[in-house]
């Protein structure tokens, strides 16, 4: 492993453009938990249906909503680790060499200081409307009656978390941004992810057909192991200093 390590820090110190595609696996040393992992996953836990899609949330405004005002605090008490730090230091000290894409709805890599995070599910801390609002004057979110479910108190539209759930569209800057950088990357490195939701996935492939060296970092297998041309078992927080480190 430890010849994989450098190799793979060889790599990184060689490439010109460097795209990283971080997945939930990114913050777990942070105290956020995973999706998909076994026990501790939330959808181990929570039916995904029911609290992160359009129709769980119609349904039940009130659940959805305690569920994410659970989740925002915990983002709001987890602090960036070791990973999310190496990450931005690499950043700062070599300007536009690193590119980072986030399916993450935390804001850790931008407490960690990395500047252009291109965010594709959204943003957990974020509000928006449910439905388009029809007031003369669009409604401000900022003012939605705050209690649960938070509602305009003009038009009555729901406010819900500004978050992409199952079934909706990516926003589509976000996502035909992160597919040129994908193309024209000379190494991308997916970490913390398990690779069973796309578009963002498909990132990996583009970017290895692009002709880009494609490394994962994750402790265990993952559905992107196979376009992978090295896999690095061990956690974000371990690894990516020893990659991005001086
Ligand atoms: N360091 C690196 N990887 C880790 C760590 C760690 N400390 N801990 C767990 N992992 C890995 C797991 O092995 C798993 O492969 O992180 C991955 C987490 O996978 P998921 O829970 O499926 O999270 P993610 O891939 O980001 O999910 C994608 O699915 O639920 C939707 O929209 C949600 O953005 C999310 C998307």
């Amino acid at each position: 492993a430890r010849l994989a390590i450098q190799a793979a820090h060889e790599a990184v110190a060689a490439a010109g453009r460097i795209v990283v595609l971080s997945g939930a696996g990114m913050s777990s040393e942070s105290g956020i938990p995973t999706f998909r992992d076994a026990q501790t996953g939330l959808w181990a836990r929570f039916d995904p249906m029911q609290l992160a899609s359009t129709e769980g949330f119609r349904s039940d405004p009130r659940l959805v909503w305690d569920w994410y005002a659970e989740r925002r605090a915990g983002v709001r008490a987890a602090v960036p680790n070791a990973g999310h730090l190496a990450l931005a230091r690499f950043a700062a000290a070599r300007p536009g060499r690193l590119q980072i894409i986030t399916q993450n709805v935390d804001d850790l890599h931008q407490r960690a200081g990395s500047p252009d995070v291109i965010r594709l599910h959204g943003d957990i801390l974020q509000s928006r409307w449910l439905d388009p609002c029809r007031a003369p004057e669009p409604c401000d979110p900022a003012t939605a009656e705050p209690e649960r479910p938070p509602h305009c108190t003009q038009c009555g539209n729901l406010l819900r978390p500004a978050v992409v759930w199952f079934g909706e569209q990516l926003p589509p800057d976000a996502l035909t941004r992160a597919e040129s950088l994908a193309r024209q990357c000379d190494l991308m490195l997916v970490v913390g992810t398990s690779g069973t939701v796309y578009p963002a996935a498909g990132l990996a492939s583009l970017a290895r057909d692009a002709g880009a060296m494609v490394l994962i970092v994750n402790p265990h297998a993952s559905d992107l192991d196979a376009v992978a041309h090295q896999c690095l078992r061990g956690t974000a927080a371990a690894v990516l200093p020893l990659l991005f480190g001086d």
